[in-house]
């Protein structure tokens, strides 16, 4: 099969995802399959090379996760690796993400969704601590954890100087934990504890793109056995509430009394050497490469 492997992209996990992409295209090549990579900025059909079989999204974000590229292939008859064009769209939209988890009894943090005018305060119902994010972006931006009540007006401010919209969660102190989901099966639960002690944000996410000291990962995560299967156990409910195809990667928190809040569902989990769908899988078992190969058979079926 000839296989494209598409990066880049026009939002901003750009250079996340072309780490992806770059990862994954070696991979297949030394798997000796047929596959290039293109790097695109706004992504046109007529770019994909004559004969092109299988597109490897591998674009995180706007554009490649949220549903868009997916209905442009669709409606050209090409197929890709992941998550459907629907199912995508849901999945990256937190607001409609967390409607599908609760309307399927996937425990999630509580949240309100907020307009926002520049200079404009909104009344919240949720107090601090709480998170403020967008309701459709990835890698943590635009993301701010707000602990003390009297920092949260100032936190909307700056928000809203971005985002018209926002959701704000209820903050959940824990454990971050987050699990691999391949072929309908939960793989190995990933800890991550950033080495500053601080939060998993974009620094500690990405320390070859920020130098910050990054994070310790461990997998499978050091949990007792009754709360590993109910950390899988909510992630997969979370993947199948979406009706997420082929593969996706399940970011959940552990609170103090150990349990899970699920915050939300990749479909379109970072690749690179550092990421944490790999780690995962690599602990079930399969290896990068192989992984690499799984989606993109999956995706064919
Ligand atoms: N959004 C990043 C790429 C991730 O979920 O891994
Ligand atoms: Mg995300």
């Amino acid at each position: 099969k000839k296989i494209v492997v598409l990066m880049g992209g026009p939002g901003a996990e750009r250079e996340v995802s072309i780490a992806s992409g770059k990862a994954v295209l070696k991979a297949l090549q030394d798997l000796g399959c047929q596959a290039e990579g293109l790097e695109v900025t706004d992504f046109t059909v007529e770019q994909l090379p004559e004969g092109t079989e299988l597109v490897y999204n591998l674009i995180h974000g706007t554009f490649g996760e949220d549903g868009q590229l997916q209905a442009l292939l669709d409606s050209h008859g090409i197929a890709y690796t992941g998550a459907g064009a629907e199912s995508s769209r849901i999945a990256f939209d937190k607001n409609l993400a967390k409607e599908k988890f609760l309307a399927a009894g996937v425990p999630t943090p509580r949240s309100e969704t907020i307009k926002l005018s520049p200079g404009l305060l909104p009344e919240l119902t949720i107090k601090a601590p709480l998170v403020i994010k967008p309701p459709r972006e990835g890698s943590s931006v635009g993301v701010q954890i707000v602990r003390d009540q009297a920092e949260v007006p100032g936190a909307l401010l700056k928000a809203a100087e971005v985002y018209d919209e926002v959701l704000i969660e209820n903050f959940i102190e824990g454990k971050e934990l987050t699990v691999g989901i391949v072929n309908d099966q939960a793989m190995p639960i990933v800890h991550i504890a950033p080495k500053g002690g601080g939060s998993y944000d974009m620094a500690n996410k990405y320390p070859w793109l920020s130098g910050a000291a990054g994070s310790d990962y461990y997998c499978p995560a050091d949990l007792d056995e009754a709360t590993t299967l109910a950390v899988q156990e909510a992630a997969l409910a979370a993947h199948r509430s979406l009706s997420i195809e082929a593969y996706s990667r399940v970011d959940v928190l552990l609170d103090s009394e150990n349990r899970p809040w699920v915050l939300e569902a990749n479909t379109i989990p970072g690749m690179t050497a550092t990421s944490l769908l790999p780690k995962s899988a690599a602990a079930g078992g399969i290896p990068f490469p192989a992984l690499c190969q799984t989606i993109a058979e999956i995706s064919l079926q």
